[in-house]
């Protein structure tokens, strides 16, 4: 018998797609997605590069700040959407070291949305149960928005069905050289000996403290890079890039990529076999 050919390879074939072509509606639809999902293998802590928000603008026409202003609905859908199933904690990269290379005006710009969407959110985020954290360099910030995230992250902080991380003026390698600058501070007084630094006291180091490693990153708007993000939490997690723009990446976008993310066998430096 000649070797059947498989004219549709799981790696061409998005059978989310097809579902999504011939169901009747997009809540059905969407319910179908979701009812998809394994509840016992959502992603403890899922972190997102948002990005394509300028590119979503400038397809419509639009300057590039309503890109971002659009962005922020995506931000409160996928919030919600990953409350939903179970997600415990939620990273953005908001803002990152060097986005302060950007034209000055678009910078304001950002930490304007910030300031305004921390204010305007902070009712339904306790409404929903979302505790907001930040990492990075905050203290750098323009202190409005300091002032907003620090008043966000106080009157959210005793909230615990999901944890919303900003990242906020944050780039791994910062993050990364600080905590070796504070480790090797603590052996040149004495407090620490130079062997005893292991992965636990290193991650206690970092500005993710306490939180556990993401299982997936997302990359949204095409681009396959890590962009400083990261770097030392990721060392394991999944990799999902999309092609799909930032603003919009929503409820269903989250659900695909999730579904992508069970579908996939995480071995780490295991084989097949020893997993079971
Ligand atoms: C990347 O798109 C996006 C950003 C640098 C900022 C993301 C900010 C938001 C979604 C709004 C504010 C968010 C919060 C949490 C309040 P880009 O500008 O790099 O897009 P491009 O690559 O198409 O130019």
């Amino acid at each position: 018998m000649p070797p059947a050919i498989n004219i549709f390879p799981a790696e061409v074939i998005d059978y989310q797609f097809f579902a999504l072509q011939i169901l009747p509606n997009k809540s059905a639809a969407m319910s179908d997605l979701k009812s998809q999902i394994i509840p016992d293998k959502v992603p403890r802590h899922i972190a997102i590069i948002m990005d394509g928000n300028g590119r979503w603008a400038k397809q419509k026409g639009m300057p590039r700040v309503l890109g971002h202003r659009s962005g922020v609905k995506s931000v409160r859908d996928v919030t919600e959407a990953a409350a939903e199933i179970g997600v415990q904690y939620l990273t953005l990269y908001a803002f990152s070291t060097e986005n302060w290379n950007r034209p000055p005006a678009e910078v304001t710009a950002l930490m304007t949305l910030l300031v305004e969407t921390i204010k305007g959110e902070i009712r339904d985020l306790n409404k929903n149960g979302v505790r907001l954290m930040a990492i990075g360099d905050i203290e750098a910030l323009p202190a409005a928005s300091l002032k907003a995230l620090r008043q966000g992250m106080e009157d959210t902080k005793n909230n615990t069905r999901i944890t919303l991380v900003l990242a906020l003026n944050y780039s791994a390698k910062w993050e990364i050289l600080r905590a070796a600058r504070q480790l090797a501070e603590q052996a040149r007084t004495g407090t620490l000996l130079p062997a005893d630094i292991n992965e636990s006291v290193f991650e206690n180091a970092l500005s993710t403290q306490g939180i556990p490693d993401p299982e997936l990153l997302i990359r949204t708007s095409g681009e396959t890079r890590i962009s400083n993000f990261l770097l030392w939490q990721i060392a394991y997690a999944e990799l999902y890039f999309t092609p799909v723009f930032w603003p919009d990446f929503g409820k269903k976008e989250l659900f695909e990529a999730i579904l992508s993310y069970q579908r996939r066998e995480r071995r780490f430096g295991m084989t097949s076999e020893q997993i079971g």
